[in-house]
């Protein structure tokens, strides 16, 4: 064992009482008897020497030195004073007899988020065709790690110390840049909060809101991650149905007319990759000026577009201030990044602020920095040019290997957007029981009906195509096609 890992002894939260009737010595050896039989002090571990403890405790030496001599004694030390004394491994009593007896049975989990929400340890796996997965090229694996060793080398305090609660100031200019020209959202590097990616933001906006009973709409199908954020912070969520212009903002308005929040997709509503129409824009923002309700802009993905006409963001229409926009750079660069940002209006900026700092203070400066710089060299561009063309690819073969395996049970039509596509099913099969047989066979598929809340749920199977080479699709396909 490294002379590290057996020091932990000298650290010892020691709680010795100077007026006391049991003296000094008699108390440091109980202590140390207390820890070493409860384990706290593992077989080994090297304790420290009489006259570091000494000093340490401000007790005599001779009181530390009687402790340890107890100690060798009855058998709970072994070595000799002086020249390093070590937690026998060889115990006078057994450890488990005087430990508590664990209970054979599992203790049940009554907590509802262990209960009601997402199963995540089913999460992460990596096989076709998982959501949310993306490929990182030899390239950006190359450039990544020198924009890591630039920022490793010119290491100092600013990345030593507390840093601002909204990011490092350069990233949030680069941040900022991206976004004005490629999504035309209106900003200034000050509205900039850099979060840990969706999930932390869609947080720290709940407890920005929340003020007595919030209300919010989501979408219906919709990305199950918000809405059980949402249920499980106690916010009374009202799922409103997309049809092919995106979120029905009138049924929106009948449902729950004193919502204060609504969050959408509207590049590309996951899942079913609706683009909201200029009209329920419109709609959509003069409903929340009219009405001082926020809505929640989650531009996932939105920098995989592959054709078709993009329409810009929903913030950069909006002239009363009522758009939080959120985005993320899991997605654009790896989930294990965990970095993303918000743009907050003005208005929310101190409370968004206040909430970030009191849930985490701010992001990791060296993550960041290493954002920062990778953008800041043009290398972002350059990954996104390289992954857009990769993932269309992808897209493509799996369209084709879908027609051609599966043409008579599926209809697909590939997406102008994103790293996912939806497959309808023709013959009304059920696709939880294609899910399950697929995942039977090694495929991932996600039945599009249980992302459904209220809404009538259509049969389609939601596939990930970002993540998964080409030359893996057509046998996880065929794979999939056995499963029918
Ligand atoms: C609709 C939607 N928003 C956001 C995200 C990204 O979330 P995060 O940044 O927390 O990884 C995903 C990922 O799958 C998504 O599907």
């Amino acid at each position: 064992m490294k002379e590290g890992r057996r020091s932990w002894a000298s650290l010892y939260a020691w709680q010795l009482t100077r007026n006391s009737d049991a003296p000094l010595f008699r108390q440091i050896y109980a202590q140390l008897r207390a820890a070493i039989l409860a384990q706290d002090l593992r077989p080994g571990t090297k304790l420290p020497s009489t006259r570091q403890l000494a000093s340490q405790l401000s007790v005599s030496r001779s009181a530390v030195v009687s402790a340890y001599e107890q100690l060798l004694a009855e058998g709970y030390a072994t070595g000799k004073i002086g020249s390093g004394s070590y937690v026998s491994s060889d115990l006078p009593e057994a450890i488990e007899g005087r430990r508590p007896k664990r209970s054979p049975r599992r203790t049940s989990i009554t907590a509802p988020l262990a209960q009601n929400f997402v199963d995540v340890t089913a999460r992460d796996e990596e096989r076709p065709f998982n959501l949310g997965r993306t490929l990182v090229d030899a390239r950006t694996t190359a450039l990544w790690r020198k924009s890591s060793a630039r920022v490793f080398r010119a290491l100092g305090h600013d990345h030593f110390g507390y840093s601002d609660p909204r990011g490092l100031p350069n990233l949030r200019k680069a941040i900022c840049d991206y976004l004005r020209a490629a999504r035309a959202v209106r900003c200034e590097p000050e509205q900039i909060v850099v979060t840990a990616g969706t999930q932390h933001a869609i947080d720290l906006i709940i407890r920005v809101l929340q003020q007595g009973e919030l209300q919010a709409w989501v979408e219906d199908p919709g990305y199950s991650l918000t809405r059980q954020a949402l249920i499980a912070a106690g916010v009374k969520t009202f799922s409103v149905p997309v049809d092919a212009q995106g979120i029905d903002v009138a049924a929106g308005i009948k449902s729950a007319p004193k919502a204060r929040a609504v969050f959408v997709t509207p590049s590309h509503q996951f899942p079913t990759g609706v683009v909201l129409a200029m009209a329920r824009r419109l709609e959509l923002l003069a409903w929340a000026h009219e009405n001082n309700a926020w809505i929640i802009e989650d531009d996932y993905a939105s920098e995989f577009r592959y054709g078709g006409r993009a329409l810009a963001s929903l913030q950069g229409l909006d002239d009363n201030e009522r758009v939080i926009y959120v985005g993320t750079f899991n997605k654009a660069l790896f989930p294990g990044l965990r970095l993303g940002y918000a743009v907050v209006p003005p208005a929310l900026s101190k409370a968004f602020v206040t909430a970030r700092y009191l849930v985490d203070r701010q992001p990791s400066s060296l993550a960041q920095a290493v954002v920062a710089d990778f953008i800041e060299e043009g290398h972002f561009a350059a990954h996104l040019r390289r992954m857009r063309l990769q993932y269309r690819d992808q897209r493509d073969v799996l369209v084709a290997s879908l027609r051609q395996r599966l043409g008579s049970e599926l209809t697909v039509d590939p997406p102008d957007q994103g790293m996912h596509l939806v497959a309808y099913l023709k013959r009304g099969l059920n696709d939880t029981t294609i899910e399950r047989a697929a995942r039977e066979r090694g495929v991932i598929v996600r039945a599009m009906s249980r992302l459904y809340v209220a809404a009538p749920p259509r049969s389609a199977l939601v596939m990930g195509f970002s993540g998964y080479p080409r030359r893996m699709i057509p046998p996880a396909v065929a794979q999939l096609a056995k499963a029918f």
